[in-house]
């Protein structure tokens, strides 16, 4: 059996059930800074010891693995101590909130090659994605040649009023956009090269939010192919993901009821209407993969090295939007050397660091 702690109990209070749908798992501890959410949580689950402090759990040697859905602010500080303790980490996204955070993160890890980490980029897991990616690999859309994956976020109130707004950091492309640069690397396999984006809090003014709530990027991947991710989060507009996917044979328009998929250039041609469920998610549904992985020492289904890969893209965006210049998303081993504003991307598998992807 792994024992399990949970730090932050509102979407982690839905990674419980995640754990419990694995037979190997037991959920033995979990933590709330907030009172009413312990009250909570011991009336609910009575057999489960509850905390205000964290460490109480990322230092207790019976927990083997720790779930860390705290505030963005306090991942990385989790992080540091949970692999020192030599605990498993299911983190929520993002990862961390600055490069040098995810370049110790990736320093600790390679020390210790037997822990996994793997973050909740949980899109991957939408029945509709999945439909896309098999379609693309049988070559339904032919090859492709640009992407538009925009995050529209639909719930101000949480960036003006809640936690968002008011911790030290808050980076709508961490915190959003993320999920998009995930579906771009895992349904394409290809990786990014360089990003220009620009940014703007138009819709923040006269708020507590003091960062832009709006940020565009442009991506040109290794292969050729362009993309343009956003992170809208002021939008008057539902919660959504509008990805849509060109290829030379087919182009993929996701939508809230279906998607449409088109193939044929002629006017008029009736499109293919795909309705897989969409998001059609629990925030759970990683974690029986992630406990897979570490019961048989194999990779999860998002793997510490997607993980990585994903947030040197963001912060590669995060830089762009910042200094107003083109940036290149480098593998381990090119660090800025003051010449170029490149972004260090990890290509880390077991304690292995690779040249240029
Ligand atoms: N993967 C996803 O789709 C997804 C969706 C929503 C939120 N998130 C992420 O989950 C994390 C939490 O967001 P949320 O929406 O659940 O927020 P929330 O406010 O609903 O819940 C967070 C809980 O964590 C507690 N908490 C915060 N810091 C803590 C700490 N240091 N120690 C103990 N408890 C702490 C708070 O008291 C609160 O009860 C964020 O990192 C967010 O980005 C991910």
């Amino acid at each position: 059996m792994l024992n399990v702690g949970i730090i932050g109990l509102g979407v982690g209070e839905q990674h419980i059930a995640g754990y419990l749908r694995h037979p190997a798992c037991s959920v033995v501890a979990v933590c709330d800074i907030a009172d009413k959410k312990r009250v909570m949580a011991q009336a609910k689950y009575p057999d489960v010891r509850v905390t205000a402090d964290a460490d109480e759990i990322l230092t207790d040697p019976k927990i083997d693995v720790v779930s860390i859905a705290s505030y963005d602010n306090y991942h990385y500080e989790h992080i540091v101590k949970g692999l020192s303790n030599g605990k498993h980490l299911f983190v929520e996204k993002p990862l961390c909130l600055h490069q040098h955070e995810l370049e110790h993160i990736q320093a600790l890890l390679q020390d210790r090659p037997h822990l996994k980490i793997s973050s909740n980029l949980i899109l991957r897991m939408s029945p509709r994605f999945r439909d896309l990616k098999c379609r693309i690999q049988k070559g339904e859309l032919g090859t492709l040649y640009y992407i538009e994956a925009d995050y529209h976020y639909g719930r101000i109130h949480k960036i003006h009023h809640g936690w968002r707004g008011s911790i030290p950091y808050y980076s709508v492309v961490l915190g959003g956009a993320v999920h998009m640069v995930d579906l771009l690397l895992w349904l394409t396999g290809d990786s990014v090269a360089e990003v220009a984006a620009v940014g703007t809090n138009i819709g923040s003014k006269g708020s507590c939010f003091k960062y832009n709530d709006t940020v565009v990027a442009i991506l040109r991947c290794k292969s050729g192919m362009v993309a343009k991710v956003v992170a809208n989060f002021p939008c008057v507009h539902p919660h959504f993901h509008a990805l849509s996917v060109y290829g030379t044979k087919g182009s993929f328009i996701n939508g809230t009821d279906h998607a449409l998929l088109y193939t044929s250039h002629s006017a008029g041609t009736i499109p293919e209407v795909i309705s897989t469920l969409y998001p059609g998610v629990h925030k759970g549904d990683l974690i029986y993969s992630f406990i897979e992985a570490i019961l048989n020492d194999t990779e999860p289904e998002v793997s510490s090295n997607d993980v990585f890969r994903v947030m040197a893209v963001c912060f590669a965006i995060e830089q762009a939007a910042r200094n107003g210049t083109v940036t290149s998303v480098c593998s381990v081993g090119e660090f800025n050397d003051g010449t170029h504003n490149t972004v260090w991307q990890a290509d880390y598998r077991r304690g292995r660091k690779t040249g240029r992807a």
